[in-house]
């Protein structure tokens, strides 16, 4: 089968009641862990790429292996999406590059960082959302802005400055149309999250209830969902690292999230985690060692792990060969009823 559009993959999670992580890539190696895990666990697979990635692995190359994937993994859909667009020029890019999925975040302005104002985003959305769905491409918009700035997604601060005011979802997803809608509740990317875990205070779940009671039919989205998981910094720690201590999101607090209209779940952090803590053990216990394989396979396999784990948590698990495949092409048609 193709890359097929995200939002056949996110229809049938909300059908069936479950989340799928979205997991970013930037390499061989990540695409591999991913693919093995959905085929250990006969999961529906998202991969996102985001500008950096896409930066950094030059198009061609994603492009390339990602339709490896295809062809090695028949049986498993896979959607591929673009990870916070920061413009309708790079979702447009993206979906020439054979994306099925694309995030237009015009919760920020073209920069990444500055927060926009509500006209602008709906804007931007809207352009990607006609452009996008004439080809069958899914499209995830923002609304309300993630706190950090560690990875140049995000406004700074806690991540509480800007949570996501439901009336304004629900306004949001009448103006754009969009597939799916990412949610500000005081989640940021990367390692460093919360300082202590976290409670309802900081980490708004209520939020996502009262969005998912006024939008019952949308999709929604976590970004900065990654657990940080304490066994993994302890590792890394151990063998020369120097994280500091920290808290995600618990996986307890998206599965809450996931009863409540959460059908994609993005997770980046604890994947690098995973390769940096398998490569600083190979590094620190065996250094006469020089082989990229003897460190990439390792990492390989502890990203994989981590995947299964979280496939398996957000109950995508099982779902892989139970979907009814819709190609882009089939779905320009579902757009324009
Ligand atoms: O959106 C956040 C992801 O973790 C990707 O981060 O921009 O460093 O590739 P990145
Ligand atoms: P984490 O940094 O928590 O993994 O979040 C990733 C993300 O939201 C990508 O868009
Ligand atoms: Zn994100």
């Amino acid at each position: 089968m193709p890359l097929v559009p995200m939002r056949i993959l996110l229809d049938h999670a909300a059908e069936n009641s479950y989340g799928v992580a979205a997991l970013n890539v930037n390499n061989m190696e990540q695409i591999q862990a991913i693919m093995e895990a959905a085929k250990e666990t006969d999961s529906p697979v998202i991969i996102q790429a985001s500008r950096g990635a896409r930066k950094y692995t030059n198009d061609a190359y994603l492009r390339h292996l990602m339709l490896a994937a295809v062809e090695l993994y028949p049986k498993i859909p896979i959607a591929m999406h673009q990870d916070h667009g920061n413009s309708p020029a790079t979702c447009k890019s993206a979906i020439e590059q054979g994306f099925t999925s694309v995030m237009m975040d015009g919760s920020l302005s073209e920069d990444g960082k500055t927060p926009s104002d509500y006209a602008y985003n709906v804007k931007v959305t809207k352009e990607v959302v006609d452009a996008a769905h004439a080809v069958g491409v899914t499209v995830e918009g923002e609304i309300g802005v993630l706190g950090g700035i560690e990875d140049g997604h995000g406004a700074g601060g806690s991540g509480l400055e800007h949570v996501t005011d439901p009336a304004m979802a629900e306004k949001f997803v009448a103006d754009t149309g969009v597939d799916a809608l990412a949610v500000a509740i005081g989640t940021s990317h990367g390692a460093y999250k919360f300082a202590k875990k976290p409670t309802g205070d900081v980490l708004k779940m209520d939020i996502i209830e009262e969005i998912h009671r006024r939008l019952p039919n949308c999709h929604l989205v976590m970004h900065g969902s990654s657990s940080v998981p304490r066994s993994l910094v302890d590792l890394i720690n151990k063998y020369g690292g120097k994280l500091k201590e920290s808290y995600g999101v618990p996986v307890e607090q998206i599965q809450r999230g996931i009863k409540h209209g959460v059908r994609k779940v993005n997770v980046d952090t604890d994947n690098r985690l995973a390769i940096t803590a398998a490569i600083r053990q190979v590094f620190s216990e065996t250094p006469e060692k020089f082989d990229p394989r003897d460190y990439l396979g390792p990492a390989r396999e502890m990203m994989k792990k981590v995947c299964i784990e979280r496939m398996t948590a957000f109950g995508q698990a099982g779902n892989a060969g139970k979907i009814k495949i819709k190609t882009c092409k089939e779905m320009v048609g579902s757009y324009r009823k």
